[in-house]
C-alpha cells in the first residue's frame, strides 16, 4: 500500500428509483461506513461520499408508469434514502444528488475536455424510433414475444420471465412500450470511450499491480480483459440526463454511467468547494470505491479509463466489492417486491438499527453469495448480541452499583487471571485491524465479539456475586477488571454497532476521539467527539463530553478507567426479539410471494384455438338466463343445480361450479348460457345447457353476465 495522507471513501450513488433494501445495506453501504469509522477511530483523515443516482432510463419509465416527472420520482427517493442511510448511522460526510448543478457543470466539462481533446469516437448507429412517440427508444422500452420462451412481454433487454439478456433485434414482433406503435430503425450517432485503447494499459494496472485487490473483483476484471475490450457508447437519446454539450446534440444526453461516477467528484466540491481536488488530486489521497458486484466493471474498468483519458486525478486504490445477499433463499428485487427495505425495517424495529448492522455484517457475503433469513436475524439478535455482549455489560455495570456505588473500584486484589484475560484484548484488537485493512468485515467482527466472549465467561467463571459473599477486595478486583473490557467494547464496536457502543459509553461515562468530521466542511480531525447516547458524531465544535476520551489506540492499554471513576446506571443495550416479531415478517414476505405465483398463474393463458367458419359460430345458440333456484348436487363438490329462467321456458343445469360459487352466490344472478346443448344426463339429472364461465390462468372460474341486466332470452352473437 502506498503512502498516504487522506483517504477518500465512496459508497456506490444508489438509483433513485426505489428505497433502499438489505441487499444494497449488505453490498457497499454497511461495509463503507465500517471501513470509514475504523479509519477515523484510527485518527485518519478520511471523507466520506455518497448521494443518488439520479438519472437513467429506469426512472423515466418509472415516471411515465406513474404519471409523474422524472423530478417528482428522484425527489421522492432521494429523500427516502437520504434517511434511511441516516436512521442506520451511515454518516456521509455529503449525501447529494446528480441532479445539483454542482454536477451538471461537472459532468459536462469532464466530458467536453474528452471531446475537445479527441478522446472520443463517434459512431452511427441504427436505433429503435417511434414514430407516434416522436423518441429514440432505449432497449427497455421495446417489448414483444422473447424467442427463448415464448413470454409476450419480454423486453428488449431482457425476459423477465426466462431471464434470458436480450436485444431488441431478437424481440418477435416488436413494439414501443410508450406507443404500442412498431418501432422503425433510424440513423443516430454517438460518442464512444474506445475502452480497447485502454487495454493494454488497464491489464498492468489491474492485473499486475493491483493483485491484491479482493478475489471476486481481480477475477471480473480479468475475465473482462480477457474477453477483450469494446468502445462504450457514452450518450443516449434521452431527454433526461446531462445534455451532451456538443453542438448538433439535441435530444441527447451523457450515458448515465458515464455522469453517475463524476458525481463522486462532484458531491466532493460541492461539500468542500475550496479545498476538493486536495482530495481527488493528489498523489497522496487514497480511493477507495465501495461497490456490489453488479459494478465492478463500470469501476474498475470503465470510471478509471475515463479518469486516465481526463488525467489529473487520483485512480482508486481499491475496489472492495461484496457479492449479492439472497432473502429467504430467492434472489432480492425490487421490480417483485422480495426485499427488506431500510425504512420499513426503520418503522418495524424502531431503535434496533444496530441489530441489522451486526446481522449483514456477521452475515456479509464477502466472497459468495449468501442469504438473510428472518430466523437467523433473530437468533444472531438472541443468542449474541443480547446473550454475549449485553449479557456481560450489564452484568458489570449492575454489580458495580450493587457493590460499589457505581464507581470504579481500586484493584485491591489482583489475581494472575485477570491480568490474562485483559492480555487477550490485544491480540483481537491486532487481528481486526488486520481484517478491516483487508476488507474481510466478518472476521473482524467476529474479534470484536471475541472481546466480549472474554469477558463473559470471565466473569461467569470468576462469579463476582458468590465472591461478593466473603471477599471484597477480590470482588473489587474482579469488576474493575470487568469494567475495562467493558470500555474497550466501547471502542471496539464502534464501527459495527454505533449507537449501542455509544450507549455503552453513555453508561461508562467516557467520550471517543471519532475523528475527522468534514460535514460542515475542512474539520480539525483532534476536535470531533461523539454525542453520547446516540452514537452519533458531533460536528466540529460541539462538547466533546466526558474526560475520559477512547480512541482506537486505547484497545489492549489496560487501564482505561481509573478507580474512583462513577459510571451511569445500567441501561440494557439489546433486547430479545420474539418469535412473533420475526414470524410477521415471514407472513409478510409469504403473502408477496402467494401474491406473485398468482399473478403469474393468471398470465398463464392458453393459445388460440383452431379458425371455425362463421357458420360453426352461428350454429350455438347463446342466451341470457337468470338463476331461479340453487342447490348443491349431494355427494359431489363440484356441481351445482340450477333452475333458469331462459325466456323460453324453466329447465335445468347442472353447472361445475360448486368450487368458485356457493348457491346462494348464484341466486337471481344473470348469466349467458349455451342454449341448445344436447341434453346429458349428470348423477342423474338431465343437463340442458351450459352457464358459459370464463377460466383463468390459474384454473380459476367466473360467471359472464351482461354489463346490464337484460330481458332474459337475449341472443348473444
Ligand atoms: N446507480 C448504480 C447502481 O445502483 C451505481 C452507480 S455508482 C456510480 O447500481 F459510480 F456510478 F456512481
Ligand atoms: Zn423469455
Amino acid at each position: 500500500m502506498k503512502d498516504y495522507k487522506r483517504t477518500l471513501v465512496t459508497c456506490a450513488l444508489p438509483y433513485a428509483n426505489g428505497p433502499v433494501h438489505i441487499g444494497h445495506l449488505a453490498g457497499a453501504y454497511i461495509p463503507g461506513d465500517i471501513y470509514v469509522r475504523f479509519l477515523r477511530l484510527r485518527g485518519e483523515d478520511v471523507l466520506f461520499i455518497c448521494g443518488s443516482d439520479e438519472h437513467g432510463v429506469p426512472i423515466t419509465i418509472k415516471a411515465r408508469k406513474e404519471g409523474i416527472t422524472p423530478q417528482d420520482v428522484v425527489d421522492r427517493y432521494h429523500k427516502i434514502m437520504k434517511d434511511a442511510f441516516t436512521g442506520l448511522g451511515i454518516n456521509f460526510d455529503i449525501y447529494s444528488r446528480t441532479t445539483s448543478k454542482v454536477h451538471d457543470k461537472l459532468a459536462s466539462d469532464f466530458f467536453r475536455k474528452l471531446y475537445d481533446e479527441g478522446k472520443f469516437i463517434t459512431k452511427e448507429t441504427e436505433q429503435f424510433y417511434d414514430d407516434e412517440a416522436r423518441t429514440f427508444l432505449a432497449d427497455r422500452y421495446i417489448v414483444g414475444t422473447c424467442p427463448k420462451c415464448g413470454n409476450p412481454n419480454a423486453y428488449g433487454d431482457q425476459c423477465e420471465k426466462c431471464g434470458s439478456t436480450l436485444s431488441p433485434e431478437e424481440l418477435v414482433n416488436p413494439r414501443s412500450a410508450l406507443s404500442g406503435a412498431a418501432p422503425r430503425k433510424v440513423k443516430t450517432k454517438h460518442w464512444y470511450l474506445p475502452l480497447d485503447q485502454y487495454e493494454p494499459w488497464l491489464r498492468d494496472w489491474i492485473l499486475e499491480q493491483h493483485k491484491e485487490w479482493k478475489a471476486n473483483v481481480y477475477g471480473q476484471c480479468k475475465s473482462w480483459l480477457d474477453g477483450g475490450l469494446q468502445p462504450r457508447a457514452v450518450s443516449r437519446d434521452l431527454d433526461w440526463g446531462v445534455p451532451v454539450p456538443v453542438e448538433g446534440a439535441e435530444g441527447k444526453v451523457l450515458y448515465v454511467w458515464f455522469d453517475a461516477p463524476i458525481g463522486y467528484i462532484s458531491n466532493t466540491k460541492e461539500l468542500l468547494p475550496e479545498s476538493w481536488e486536495k482530495w481527488w488530486k493528489s498523489e497522496d489521497t487514497r480511493l477507495v470505491h465501495f461497490i456490489g458486484k453488479d459494478n465492478i466493471v463500470f469501476h474498475c474498468i470503465v470510471f478509471p479509463s475515463m479518469l486516465k483519458a481526463h488525467g489529473g486525478y487520483v485512480l482508486p486504490d481499491n475496489v472492495p466489492s461484496n457479492e449479492f445477499l439472497n432473502l429467504e433463499g430467492d434472489k432480492i428485487s425490487t421490480s417483485r417486491g422480495w426485499a427488506v427495505w431500510v425504512d420499513e425495517y426503520e418503522r418495524d424495529f424502531p431503535g434496533q438499527e444496530d441489530v441489522l448492522r451486526y446481522m449483514l455484517t456477521a452475515n456479509a457475503p464477502e466472497t459468495k453469495d449468501n442469504d438473510f433469513t428472518w430466523k437467523d436475524f433473530q437468533s444472531r439478535n438472541n443468542s449474541e448480541l443480547v446473550a454475549v455482549f449485553g449479557n456481560f455489560v450489564n452484568r458489570a455495570v449492575v454489580l458495580t452499583h450493587k457493590y460499589f456505588n457505581g464507581v470504579v473500584p481500586r484493584n485491591a486484589k489482583p489475581e494472575a487471571i485477570d491480568a490474562e484475560t485483559l492480555a487477550q484484548i490485544l491480540p483481537c484488537k491486532e487481528a481486526m485491524e488486520k481484517y478491516i485493512e483487508t476488507f474481510h468485515f466478518r472476521e473482524a467482527l467476529k474479534e470484536a465479539m471475541n472481546m466480549a466472549r472474554i469477558g463473559n465467561k470471565y466473569i461467569s467463571d470468576m462469579e463476582p456475586w458468590k465472591v461478593a459473599k466473603t471477599d471484597m477486595d477480590r470482588t473489587a478486583s474482579i469488576l474493575y477488571t470487568c469494567l475495562q473490557i467493558c470500555a474497550c467494547l466501547a471502542v471496539a464496536f464502534e464501527p459495527f454497532t454505533p449507537f449501542s457502543a455509544g450507549k455503552l459509553r453513555d453508561m461508562l461515562h467516557v467520550s471517543l476521539n471519532a475523528g475527522s468530521d468534514h460535514r460542515k466542511g475542512e474539520g480539525t480531525p483532534t476536535e470531533n467527539f461523539y454525542r453520547e447516547g446516540e452514537g452519533r458524531a458531533l460536528h466540529t465544535g460541539e462538547a466533546p463530553g466526558y474526560d475520559i476520551v477512547l480512541d482506537w489506540s486505547s484497545l489492549g492499554k489496560g487501564e482505561l478507567l481509573p478507580a474512583g471513576h462513577a459510571i451511569g446506571e445500567a441501561e440494557l443495550l439489546f433486547r430479545k426479539i420474539e418469535d412473533a416479531e420475526v414470524d410477521a415478517q415471514i407472513a409478510r414476505l409469504e403473502a408477496i410471494k402467494a401474491e406473485r405465483e398468482k399473478a403469474e398463474a393468471l398470465k398463464n393463458i392458453p393459445p388460440q384455438k383452431a379458425e371455425v367458419s362463421f357458420d360453426d359460430f352461428s350454429a350455438m345458440d347463446i342466451r341470457t338466463a337468470t338463476v331461479l333456484e340453487a342447490e348443491r348436487v349431494p355427494k359431489t363438490d363440484k356441481l351445482l343445480k340450477l333452475t333458469i329462467d331462459t325466456g323460453l321456458d324453466k329447465r335445468t343445469i347442472v353447472s361445475g361450479i360448486a368450487e368458485y360459487y356457493s348457491p346462494e352466490d348464484m341466486l337471481g344472478k344473470q348469466i349467458c348460457i349455451l342454449a341448445n346443448l344436447a341434453p346429458r344426463t349428470i348423477r342423474g339429472i338431465e343437463s340442458r345447457g351450459m352457464i358459459l364461465m370464463a377460466k383463468q390462468g390459474d384454473g380459476s372460474m367466473r360467471f359472464i353476465t351482461p354489463a346490464e341486466v337484460l330481458a332474459n332470452g337475449s341472443q348473444v352473437g
